[in-house]
């Protein structure tokens, strides 16, 4: 099994959909193995999204993701990288399949409800950005 970092942002938490992507990921044999509502500094966002610092839209992300509560949480189970992908959908919603959480509930390119790591090594940073080893209950 495998574990990946998610984001419920603030366009989802606004609109009190929570409950509605949980079901999606555990629908899909996800685990939510931690889990925590908070509200990120500028700073912060612009620190978990570093990767991002040179594309045109990082200062538009960083607003977006300290702009309300979020929802980072911890998947856990047999293929989590990929098989969150697959539940989020494409980072557009216009591209995203039927039954995806961004085709159903993301507002735009930019709002687009979730975040998921895209790769085992940064899944590996991105838990630990958030979560100490205690808070996470497999
Ligand atoms: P994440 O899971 O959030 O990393 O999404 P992703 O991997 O599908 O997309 P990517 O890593 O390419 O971009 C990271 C995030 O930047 C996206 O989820 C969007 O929120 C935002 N983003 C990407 N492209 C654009 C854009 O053209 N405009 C704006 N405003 N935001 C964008
Ligand atoms: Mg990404």
């Amino acid at each position: 099994t495998e574990r990946t970092l998610s984001i419920i942002k603030p366009d989802a938490t606004s609109r009190n959909l929570t409950g509605k992507i949980n079901a999606k990921f555990e629908e899909a044999g996800l685990r939510i193995v931690a889990q925590k509502r908070i509200q990120l500094s500028k700073e912060q966002a612009g620190e978990f999204y570093k990767v991002h610092a040179e594309r045109p839209f990082y200062g538009e992300l960083c607003e977006f993701m300290a702009s309300g509560p979020v929802v980072v949480q911890v998947l856990e189970g047999e293929s989590a990288i990929t098989k969150n992908r697959e539940v989020m959908g494409a980072t557009n919603p216009a591209d995203a399949d039927e039954g995806t959480i961004r085709a159903e509930f993301a507002e735009s390119v930019g709002e687009n409800s979730v975040h998921g790591s895209d790769a085992p090594e940064t899944a590996a940073e991105e838990i630990a950005f958030f979560f100490s080893g205690l808070e996470i209950v497999g």
